[in-house]
């Protein structure tokens, strides 16, 4: 039995999660076997992304007419209601699915107003549903979520990514991980950002850190983040890490002085 009472809009998007959970588990199943037998495992996890973008929207839409979407593959869609805007990544973590790492995540928020009201983040091989809204908790499943307790920056385990081919300053941001690595008792590069945040929320990351992040990326986490008790602010200082996509997080005690650190180094280099 159920022990947390779930409201309509946790219900609307638990049908969307799960039904484009299941295919995405579907696909990812067939990837291994895709290595080896078609040239391009690429073209199959696109269209793996796509599928479960459709699945999500089409559920979205049905039970929220109005509402408009920003999607990471369909960019944005101005509906009737311009203020309720669905924010989607259909697959975070897409480097892991496309590599048999079972490790990648549905997440979708909610923003109305410029406020977040709702986010989820689901991981259909771990069966595990993080989701979050406004002033009423957050939650792994029927459990109620808090940050960690941790207070000491040497016992803390840091979240990041790190930059790729194509994408970011990579001498910067290796300053970044020069001046933070010292004095942790470790930092994780897992490879799917809302996951790193909803870890954040859970309490098994003490913190994270990242440049250049997409709103899909980040919008259900940071809710996720706020209503297990934790912070989330922008790498710089004084900006919306929504805007930005420099964001960093962390539990009450430790969200300070890792910002300090990153700060010190440079913050996003911009
Ligand atoms: C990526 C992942 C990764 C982060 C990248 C993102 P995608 O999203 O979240 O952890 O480092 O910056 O783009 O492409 O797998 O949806
Ligand atoms: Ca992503
Ligand atoms: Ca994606």
């Amino acid at each position: 039995m159920r022990t947390t009472a779930r409201s309509a809009l946790y219900t609307v998007m638990e049908r969307a999660a799960r039904k484009a959970g299941r295919g995405l588990a579907r696909d990812f199943g067939e990837v291994e076997n895709l290595q080896v037998s078609v040239k391009s495992p690429s073209d199959f996890v696109s269209t793996a992304d796509l599928g479960a973008e459709k699945t999500i929207r089409a559920e979205l839409e049905r039970a929220r007419p109005t509402f408009s979407f920003l999607m990471e593959e369909g960019g944005k869609i101005v509906g009737k209601d311009p203020d309720s805007v669905w924010i989607v990544d259909p697959l975070d973590g897409t480097t892991n699915f496309l590599h048999s790492i079972p490790h990648f995540a549905i997440s979708m928020a909610l923003v109305q107003k410029g406020d977040l009201i709702a986010g989820m983040i689901y991981n259909p091989v771990a069966d595990e549903m993080y989701w979050a809204e406004k002033g009423r908790g957050a939650f792994l499943n029927d459990r109620r979520l808090r940050v960690s307790g941790r207070r000491d920056m040497g016992e803390a385990l840091i979240g990041t990514g790190i930059p790729f081919r194509g994408r970011g300053d990579h001498p910067h941001y290796l300053k970044l991980l020069e001046a933070t690595m010292g004095h942790v008792a470790g930092i994780r590069r897992a490879g799917a950002a809302a996951l790193d945040l909803a870890y954040v929320a859970a309490g098994r990351l003490d913190g994270f850190f990242e440049i250049g992040l997409n709103k899909w990326d980040i919008a259900a986490g940071i809710l996720l983040i706020k209503e297990a008790g934790g912070f989330v602010g922008d790498l710089d200082g004084d900006s919306d890490p929504m805007e930005t996509g420099n964001i960093v997080a962390g539990n009450a005690r430790l969200y300070e002085p890792l910002g300090k650190l990153l700060r010190a180094a440079g913050g996003s280099g911009k």
